[in-house]
């Protein structure tokens, strides 16, 4: 079973690990005043259990109310991968720098955990990891230990981020591992999890995945 984005965005919070607003409209006169409730500029984004949205025009900027309305009218009722968008999330827009991935997983086939990172995160992830697989980092998790200070410094720096970089991705790390294992989860993915441009750190979308037969 999977989350949708605004309840994974939820858990988050609940962990501390950083989000931006998030307000749920099943129609576009919701979709409206959620926008006007945070002010600014938002995004509205389809829910539904598929990655690709953006490619699929399942998520749009708004600068106004009246274009959060708008683009909540095209969005609802979407067909996403045979997937039809009955709510969207108004998120509040992030100016971004720079978008990078992170995930931890329970690999089945060896059973162990499994934490995947690359400084290379956004859309074009499933291309990057056909294409050029080095630069996603593949870092086998010790279940006991976890994911420490120490080996989230280690994700981080072998996804490619530099030593900064590193030191400020790697304490969400922690957190989103906090999530994985006392959510009982399979998967925790967060892509992109971003760079602003006045420097904060933010989880944009998440995924989290529980097993079916727990
Ligand atoms: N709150 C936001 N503010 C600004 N840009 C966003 C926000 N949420 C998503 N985006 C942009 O839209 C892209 C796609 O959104 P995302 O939530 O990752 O959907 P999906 O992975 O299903 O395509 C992101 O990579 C990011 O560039
Ligand atoms: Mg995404």
């Amino acid at each position: 079973m999977d989350l949708f984005e605004y309840q994974a965005r939820d858990l988050f919070e609940k962990y501390q690990v950083p989000v931006l607003q998030g307000l749920i409209a099943d129609t576009p006169e919701q979709a409206e005043a959620a926008a006007a409730k945070i002010g600014g500029t938002v995004v509205v984004k389809a829910q539904v259990k598929t990655g690709g949205r953006g490619k699929a025009g399942g998520v749009k900027v708004a600068h106004s109310p009246a274009e959060a309305k708008e683009a909540a009218a095209k969005i609802l009722g979407l067909d996403i991968k045979g997937h039809v968008v009955k709510r969207v999330m108004i998120a509040e827009g992030a100016k971004i720098a720079k978008e990078f991935y992170f995930s931890v997983l329970l690999d089945r086939s060896n059973r162990t955990f499994l934490s995947l990172c690359s400084v290379e995160g956004g859309m074009e992830i499933e291309q990057l990891a056909e294409e050029r697989p080095e630069a996603l980092a593949k870092i086998a998790i010790d279940a006991v230990k976890g994911i420490d200070l120490a080996k989230a410094l280690e994700i981080a720096k072998a996804g490619g981020f530099d030593d900064e970089m590193a030191s400020k991705v790697a304490p969400i790390f922690v957190k989103l591992y906090e999530v994985f294992k006392k959510e009982d989860t399979t998967l925790v993915e967060v892509n992109p999890l971003v760079l602003t441009e006045d420097g904060k750190i933010l989880a944009l979308d998440g995924k989290v995945s529980f097993d079916d037969n727990a």
